[in-house]
C-alpha cells in the first residue's frame, strides 16, 4: 500500500516524532503540511493527517489543506499529540475529511510534552499548562504504539 503522511508540528515537535515513527513503520512518504500538494494525493492509497492539538483542535493549516483538496474517496487516518486526552479533538477534522468523500480508517492520539517556558516541572494539575506537563512524551512506549497502530492499518 502506498501511504502518505501529512503533518503539522511546531510547539515541541512532538507530532513530528509520532509521524516519523508511523512513516518508518509503513514506509510512508512524510510531508509537512506547508509543502503538501493536493494534486499529489492521487498517487496514494492511504493518507494520514497528523497535528498537535491547539485550542481544542488540530492546527488550522491542516484544515486549510483539506479545504484545498478535491473530493476524493480515499482511506485516511487522523492522529495527534496533545496535553490531555479528549475523544472529540479529532471530530472537526474527521467531519471535514468525510465531507470530501474520504473514509476514516483509524485514529491515534498520545500525550505530547507541553513546555511553554524553557523548563518543564512535569505537573499533573492545571498549572502544568504553564509550568510544563507530560515531560518526555511522546516516549518510547507512545512511539511503539504509533508504529503498531500504523502497521495495523495495512491489514
Ligand atoms: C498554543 C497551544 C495550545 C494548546 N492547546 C491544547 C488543547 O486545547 N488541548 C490539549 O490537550 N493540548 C493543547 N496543547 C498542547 C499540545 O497539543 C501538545 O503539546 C502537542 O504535543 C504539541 O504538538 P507539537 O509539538 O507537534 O506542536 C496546546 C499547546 C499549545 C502550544
Amino acid at each position: 500500500m502506498n501511504a502518505l503522511i501529512i503533518y503539522k508540528s511546531y510547539h515541541n515537535m512532538n507530532t513530528e516524532k509520532v509521524a516519523m515513527a508511523m512513516a518508518e513503520a509503513i514506509n510512508a512518504k512524510l510531508v509537512k503540511v506547508e509543502y503538501a500538494q493536493p494534486e499529489e494525493l492521487d498517487e496514494y492509497d492511504l493518507i494520514g493527517f497528523g497535528s498537535g492539538i491547539y485550542a481544542g483542535r488540530p492546527h488550522k493549516d491542516i484544515f486549510a489543506f483539506v479545504e484545498r483538496m478535491p473530493p476524493m474517496e480515499k482511506k485516511v487516518f487522523v492522529f495527534s499529540t496533545s496535553g490531555t486526552y479528549r475523544d472529540d479533538y479529532h471530530n472537526p477534522l474527521k467531519e471535514k475529511l468525510v465531507g470530501k468523500g474520504c473514509e476514516i480508517v483509524g485514529e491515534f492520539n498520545c500525550y505530547g510534552e507541553v513546555r511553554l517556558l524553557n523548563f518543564n516541572l512535569d505537573l499533573k494539575g492545571p498549572l502544568g499548562w504553564f509550568l510544563g506537563k507530560n515531560k518526555g512524551h511522546p516516549d518510547k512506549e507512545d512511539l511503539k504504539n504509533a508504529r503498531n497502530f500504523a502497521k495495523g492499518l495495512l491489514n
